[in-house]
């Protein structure tokens, strides 16, 4: 049977929400509730029930889900007061500002046994999951390093997302989701180090960009970059392997693969440069390396709520677990006192 659903926060990322409840096979939406009398009103005009409070809809008995889609400062307030109202809840991402206020939300969502989730949506995102395919088909073998870039040329937001008591920032926005799809690539090795520089170009008040360097304890290392200052935006991934590299340039677009079948090469022309002449680093030809594309995965969104139905059934596990948000929250605040410190430091995430 379907799960009743309100969306609390009826704004940009509600609006998705509610237009996917609409469309979902596992969900049913019974209304929104938002603190801005327009959007209530909005909503109305759209047919869409709005709830008058946050205690109408704990109030409400056929409520089973409830998505927190607010500004990142008042996550903990709004998902503890549904968790404790009997509700299980998906937040928005970032989940919360710190790891103190995690720990109180895991806690809560404990003592109350009610499911409590974050909408991490970008798992489901097709340059994500290409490269996770490639890796884990051991087609052009382990992993040697990953960059993974996210650039646009707008600066941030001018909403509260460029205002610090509001949780802005890029890290918080963009981060968390870049972040977290690194960590699923190596869920079994610990960040040993990180070294994170943030960027304030568009604003001071919030960082609007960050570059960060992970290591892992099995010599692999991973760049995340979001940038909002890039009029060329650099390859969304990159990826070296043991036996080839592959690369997404845009999200838009299907893999690029160049796996090498031949290590040795009898002849190598060289190249000209401008001022000289190279071997070292001509490209290599058909002989030696195969050349080809991979076609985007298929992927489908409202698996997230598929599996958080069938979880609040105990028909299956959370796909997006209290663990792995802990860890994503090390890493972040870790790039905080990196960026702070002005120095690499020692992690065991
Ligand atoms: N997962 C994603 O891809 C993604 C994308 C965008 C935003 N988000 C996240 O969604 C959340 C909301 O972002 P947004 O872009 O929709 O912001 P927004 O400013 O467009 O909308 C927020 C809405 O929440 C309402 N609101 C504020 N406090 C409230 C409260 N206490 N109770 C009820 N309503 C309240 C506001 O009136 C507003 O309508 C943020 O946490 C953001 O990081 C996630």
């Amino acid at each position: 049977m379907k799960k009743n659903l309100v969306v609390i926060g009826y704004g940009g990322m509600g609006g998705w929400h509610v237009e996917h409840a609409l469309q979902s096979d596992v969900v049913n939406l019974l209304g929104i509730w938002d603190i801005k009398e327009e959007r209530r009103t909005l909503a109305e005009s759209r047919g869409i029930y709005a709830y008058h409070s946050l205690d109408e809809v704990l109030g409400d008995s056929r409520v089973d889900l409830c998505t927190v889609a607010i500004p990142n400062d008042q996550h903990m307030e709004v998902v503890e007061a549904c968790l404790r109202g009997g509700k299980n809840v998906i937040c928005e991402k970032p989940v919360a500002l710190n790891m103190e206020q995690l720990d109180h939300m895991i806690a809560t969502a404990n003592e109350t046994g009610k499911l409590f989730t974050v909408h991490q949506n970008r798992r489901w995102d097709v340059d994500f999951l290409a490269m996770k395919q490639i890796l884990n088909s051991g087609e052009i073998g382990e992993l040697i390093n990953i960059e993974s870039r996210i650039h646009g040329s707008r600066g941030i937001p001018s909403d509260w997302r460029a205002q610090k008591p509001y949780g802005g920032g890029m890290v918080f926005d963009w981060g968390v989701h870049t972040i977290d799809q690194i960590l699923q690539l190596l869920p079994d090795n610990k960040v040993v180090s990180l070294n994170c520089k943030l960027d304030n170009i568009t604003t001071t008040e919030v960082d609007d960009g960050f570059k960060l360097n992970m290591y892992f304890d099995n010599g692999v290392s991973a760049l995340v970059e979001v940038g909002t200052y890039n009029f060329i935006p650099m390859p969304r991934f990159y990826m070296r392997c043991k036996k080839g590299t592959a690369m997404i340039r845009d999200w838009r677009e299907e893999t690029q693969v160049v796996k090498c079948k031949a290590w040795h090469e009898n002849d190598v022309l060289p190249v000209k440069t401008a001022a000289g002449l190279t071997k070292t680093m001509a490209p290599r030809d058909s002989v030696t390396t195969d050349t080809y594309t991979v076609a985007r995965p298929a992927s489908d969104v409202h698996d997230f709520y598929r599996n958080v139905c069938k979880a609040i059934d105990g028909e299956e596990p959370q796909l997006i677990t209290h663990a792995q948000l802990k860890r994503s929250m090390a890493v972040i605040m870790a790039c905080f006192e990196s960026d702070a410190k002005g120095q690499t430091i020692s992690v065991c995430i």
